[in-house]
């Protein structure tokens, strides 16, 4: 028989979301006549906006002759597309990231995974608690964690508990560091870093060597002028991090896979002889290898994103997103419960009502309200006791939801 990956073997249960969809499966089954409404994992709803239809539209009839089909494309992504990146995300908020630091991808969950390829096996990881589960199921699987205790923590893991007495503000590691992940704005407690918060970070990697994972694959939801959407709005980021972006939460790519990642040019790692190593050499390397881009037709309907129309339609789809997230927070907040994000974010991040685990929680809001969301502690266990709901639904469902909601639990 064949050696496997004995890390795989660390990994408690399933990967969050395809849990939760097996017990919502269960549930519905059993009871067929309720209409369950879905605000677990975060999911658009929201067809995709009508210029990036009509630019995939217009790529599929580009497919469909011998003088405009396209096969193979370049590993990178298509030039037309990063030049746009470039442009609207880094060189109108001031940042000096070009076209080619940016790798165009089928996603920031794949890409958060990838990058551990060009880390090497030892590397210890700070990763915060709760968190976006799969900065840490990665890393268990890479090796780079002991086994979970009883706690539910992995040993050889910085956690960077994120608490509500703090304002879930994250901690700086209490050891050193390789690799930070970092999520703002949050996912899944929805809170977003001030320019402050995220200067004192890249001071943090710089004075320590630590390379920061910075996933921003929800910054369109940045209502606040204040609060950077990009880490290289820090000045020197671009020798201390590298980047995650997506069209999944700005534009509707769930479905479709479209992302991106930055890896500054500036950016270097350490070879086991000590010698300094360009970051973006080797992803570069690790991407062509592995990678053979994104279709050109998806391509396309990412670069319309960045047209007057889509531009204009992008902004009144995350507008929709936010108002149901603002319904959230206000109809759950008249419960007497604590809620939190949601403003900045498509998250609603509340704390469970009593002592209600959040196991316990979801079951409940499930059999009462039949509304499903994501219980705190599948993120972490600092999540105990917490509970997340996506703002990403139809403008009816969210209403139904809160208003079932306030029926079943108001005391
Ligand atoms: C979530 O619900 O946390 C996200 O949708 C998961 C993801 O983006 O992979």
């Amino acid at each position: 028989m064949a050696q496997i990956n004995d890390h795989f073997l660390k990994l408690q249960a399933g990967y969050l979301f395809p849990e939760i969809g097996r017990r919502v499966a269960a549930y519905a089954q059993a009871h067929p006549q309720h209409k369950i409404i879905r605000m677990g994992i975060g999911d658009v709803t929201e067809p995709l906006p009508p210029a990036v239809i009509q630019a995939m539209h217009a790529a599929v009839d580009e497919m469909g002759s011998r003088e405009s089909f396209r096969g193979y494309g370049p590993e990178q992504g298509y030039e037309f597309l990063r030049q746009a990146i470039a442009q609207h995300d880094y060189a109108a908020r001031g940042c000096a990231i070009s076209a080619d630091e940016i790798f165009v991808s089928d996603g920031s969950k794949c890409d958060c995974a990838n990058i551990l390829d060009i880390f090497g096996d030892k590397v210890r990881v700070a990763i915060t608690d709760p968190v976006y589960p799969v900065y840490i199921d990665t890393n268990v699987m890479a090796g780079h964690t002991g086994p979970i205790d009883a706690t539910g923590r992995y040993a050889d893991v910085e956690y960077l508990p994120v608490r509500e007495e703090n304002n879930f503000e994250v901690p700086l590691p209490r050891q050193p560091v390789d690799l930070i992940y970092l999520c703002f704005p949050n996912n899944p407690t929805g809170m977003v870093a001030s320019r402050e918060t995220l200067t004192a970070w890249v001071e943090y990697a710089q004075q320590t060597g630590a390379v920061i994972l910075f996933d921003a694959a929800y910054e369109a939801y940045i209502t606040d002028p204040s609060i950077p959407h990009s880490i290289y709005e820090i000045p020197g980021a671009d020798k201390v991090a590298i980047e995650f972006r997506s069209f999944s939460k700005t534009a509707g790519f769930t479905g479709t896979r479209c992302a991106w990642i930055v890896v500054p040019q500036a950016l270097e790692g350490r070879a086991s002889n000590g010698d300094a190593v360009s970051l973006h050499r080797l992803w570069s390397r690790r991407h062509s290898t592995k990678f053979n881009g994104v279709p050109y037709i998806i391509q396309k309907g990412a670069e319309a994103v960045y047209s007057p129309e889509g531009q204009a339609q992008v902004r009144e789809l995350i507008a929709f997103y936010l108002e149901n997230a603002r319904l959230l927070r206000e109809g759950l907040s008249q419960l007497g419960w604590r809620c939190f994000g949601a403003v900045n974010a498509p998250y609603l991040w509340l704390k469970t009502p009593g002592q209600t685990t959040s196991w316990e929680f979801f079951d409940q809001l499930l059999s009462q309200a039949h509304v499903v969301g994501t219980p705190g502690s599948g993120f972490g266990p600092a999540g105990e006791g917490y509970f997340r709901l996506s703002a990403f639904n139809s403008r009816q469902n969210t209403v139904e939801a809160i208003a079932r909601i306030q029926d079943k639990f108001r005391s």
